[in-house]
């Protein structure tokens, strides 16, 4: 069978054997992309389903309050509002940075049907999640071009947003192709760099920041909205590690102690960019939160994904400073989530044609 078939819509074969479920893998495989039964990885499948099932959009929630702290001139502080703005403005381009390595890089190369459903649905997320940030910037009037441009202009924005795209770069160029142990391993690290780092440690303290502000009653809006991405991002992190594992699984020669110490060495770098991040954003602190606890935070987050991955901790045990975080995650807030819901939403039975 032609390894067309594995990453794109390649010449049927007509008459060729049947998929068997033995026949999927993770990546390189030589099966149908295009036969979703039977599956075999129902984890992944498990998860596009969980994906489904938390369908919301930012424009239902109400900016109303936000809006007027915003404009108060004495609702907020100066270092709350320089954290807010880098806090928005670090998410405004970092959703799209997400979605393009999806699309761009590990679609091509993750080459099972099960899994390729989960990435749509989670392309279709982070689209919703860019939605958030416009939303956002529109509602309480915000200056476009200073948002979007922090990924540039912002240093320890820019540092973040530069560690990661190296490893998408060379994925997205259309000749190259996995199959051999180096580019196979150059495909586990993307998976790490947006899947485990990104999503599952720098997206962190963005969230931390604006909860924490959300449980003193400041941009409740925001802090919904934050809430619905966390919920989002926390399927997307489980699901690039059992993507990771599974790979491993499939091909434990590529992951040899040298490799196992270079991921290592990938998350504290991840970690010191996201605390240097930290002290940038709150270079005073605000109540409850400072760029110290951040840290802590990020030990114990980095220890965590560590774990996960099947690797040996980075850093001295750390306690969770905020184990308010773990309760915002469960989100066990799904009537209020309908109880703030605005009440023309849009539905298909409304729709005229
Ligand atoms: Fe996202
Ligand atoms: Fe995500």
């Amino acid at each position: 069978m032609s390894s067309d078939l594995s990453t794109s819509a390649g010449p049927i074969e007509v008459g060729a054997a049947r998929v068997s479920v033995d026949d999927k893998a993770m990546i390189n495989c030589r099966a149908d992309v295009n036969q979703l039964l039977p599956l075999k990885y129902h984890w992944a499948w498990e998860k596009y389903l969980a994906g489904c099932n938390n369908a919301w959009m930012p424009t239902e929630v109400s900016m109303q309050a936000d809006i007027s702290l915003w404009k108060s001139a004495d609702g907020l502080t100066e270092d709350e509002r320089r954290a807010i703005k880098r806090n928005l403005g670090f998410f405004a381009t970092s959703e799209s940075l997400v979605a393009n390595n999806i699309v761009l890089a590990v679609y091509r190369h993750l080459t099972n049907p099960e899994c390729r459903q989960y990435l749509l649905r989670q392309a279709f997320e982070e689209a919703v999640h860019t939605h958030t940030f416009q939303y956002i910037c529109e509602s309480l009037g915000l200056d476009d071009g200073e948002l979007f441009n922090m990924y540039r202009e912002i240093p320890s924005i820019t540092d973040k947003a530069a560690w990661a795209l190296k490893y998408t770069q060379h994925l997205e160029d259309p000749s190259f192709s996995t199959g051999t142990p180096e580019k196979d391993q150059a495909f586990l690290r993307d998976l790490v760099a947006f899947y485990v780092v990104f999503e599952g440690m720098w997206f962190y303290t963005g969230f931390a920041q604006i909860l924490s502000l959300g449980r003193r009653n400041k941009m409740v809006g925001i802090a919904e909205q934050y809430q619905y991405i966390l919920r989002d991002e926390s399927i997307h992190l489980n699901f690039g590690i059992d993507a990771i594992n599974q790979i491993k699984i499939e091909n434990p020669h590529l992951w040899t102690a040298e490799f196992q110490e270079e991921i290592r060495t990938m998350l504290v770098e991840g970690c010191e960019l996201e605390i240097a991040y930290g002290r940038d954003t709150m270079p005073r602190g605000l109540l409850g939160l400072n760029a110290e606890l951040c840290e802590v935070y990020m030990h114990f987050i980095t220890n965590r994904r560590c774990a996960q991955l099947g690797l040996e901790p980075v850093f001295p045990p750390a306690e969770n400073p905020f184990p308010w975080m773990s309760e915002m995650m469960d989100l066990k807030k799904e009537k209020n989530f309908f109880e703030t819901r605005v009440i023309e939403y849009q539905n298909g039975g409304s729709l005229e044609w």
